[in-house]
């Protein structure tokens, strides 16, 4: 099945397919300053919290590998300035500043260890590859415990784009449903079209259409009827942090579709990697929710469609965890109470996670 490629180190710079312009054009921009790396996350050039989390560490590495010092004491003195304003791009999916403190372990034990630039250099490009190495590797293992839990055959429900293009592997929710499919389930996405961002509508439906997936496009306010009449077998979406007692931020509009599914008796399940459990938080009530532009609400494709009046734009809400049937991670599933199962997951090394 095709996997789009969000994006790619390479010898020029950083390489990232520009999400803004799916499904219309496939255009890709070359990055070679930390600092258009991090406009790019900001600008919803790449976007999903794993790939985000890539795209952080590939910028920590680009600011390291660009960068003029020439003692390790000046690129020490630059490391925190190139760091906060790759943090300063988005407050909520937690795997940015997962990617950050990794790569800032990194560096603290090649500065310790008192490496040559070149060498130092090079081993942080090593680090954010192996990154994006590893979300491949942890999507494909989310994929393989999700698919478990999808129905045989009949029709499944997700939220914004948990795909290839949000994680730079198969995807997480749509890692799941890939898998699934490949394993001979017989299955029918039912894809919202997530305003105001249309992930949903521009990303979810050209991943699926692309990879051969059937799928139906639906708007937003039709998901109450169609879990009440449209045999919905089972709801899989991604996350972008998961407080320390399952409550679950994801793209807005997740909490009111995991309250439908309760309702009708649809199992809601959350597909995401450990880099996005935040445990440090004790409920969702705690977790950031970023405000986003007024115009991506009051205007479609630089089109106005509503007038200048007060516009919210919260880009993320927060499912309560009672509501959340399992969450699915690369080293098994978590069921309630999720203060106990994600800690045991949290807490298992990779090497003894079993799959
Ligand atoms: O604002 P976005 O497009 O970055 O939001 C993305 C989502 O909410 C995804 O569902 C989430 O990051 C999980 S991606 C595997």
């Amino acid at each position: 099945m095709k996997v789009a490629q969000p994006i790619e180190w390479t010898s020029k710079g950083v390489v990232m397919l520009d999400q803004r312009r799916l499904p219309g054009e496939v255009i890709h921009h070359t990055y070679t300053d930390y600092r258009e790396v991090a406009a790019a996350i900001k600008d919803m050039v790449i976007r999903g919290a794993p790939a985000i989390g890539v795209a952080a560490a590939m910028g920590v590495a680009l600011g390291i590998e660009r960068s003029s010092a020439r003692t390790l004491d000046e690129l020490r003195a630059e490391f925190p300035g190139i760091c906060k304003i790759i943090a300063e791009t988005r407050p909520t999916a937690v795997d940015l500043f997962w990617a950050i403190e990794r790569m800032t372990r990194r560096f603290a034990l090649l500065v310790a260890a008192n490496s040559p630039l070149d060498e130092l250099r090079r081993a942080m490009v090593e680090e954010a590859r192996a990154v994006h190495a590893e979300k491949r590797a942890t999507d494909e293992a989310i994929g393989r415990f999700g698919a478990d839990l999808m129905p045989v055959a009949g029709q499944v429900m997700t939220q914004c784009n948990a795909g290839a293009l949000a994680t730079a592997g198969i995807g997480t929710a749509l890692g799941v449903i890939r898998v699934a499919v490949e394993q001979g389930h017989k299955l029918r996405v039912l894809v919202p079209e997530t305003r105001p961002y249309l992930q949903g509508a521009r990303l979810t439906a050209w991943e699926l259409h692309e990879g051969g997936v059937p799928l139906t496009l639906i708007t937003d306010n039709m998901v109450g009827h169609f879990m009440k009449t449209g045999n919905v077998g089972a709801v899989v979406v991604g996350a972008d942090r998961i407080a320390a007692n399952g409550d679950t931020a994801n793209k807005i509009g997740t909490y009111q579709i995991a309250v439908l599914a309760h309702e009708h008796g649809v199992p809601f399940y959350v597909a995401a990697p450990v880099s996005t459990f935040d445990l440090t938080l004790a409920s969702g009530e705690e977790i950031p929710i970023e405000e986003r532009a007024a115009d991506e609400v009051t205007h479609l494709r630089g089109v106005r469609i509503a007038p200048d009046v007060t516009v919210a734009n919260p880009a993320f809400d927060v499912t309560p965890a009672r509501l959340i049937s399992a969450i699915i991670c690369e080293r098994g599933v978590a069921r309630l109470p999720y203060a106990e199962s994600l800690r045991r997951l949290a807490d298992m090394s990779a090497a003894a996670a079993p799959g």
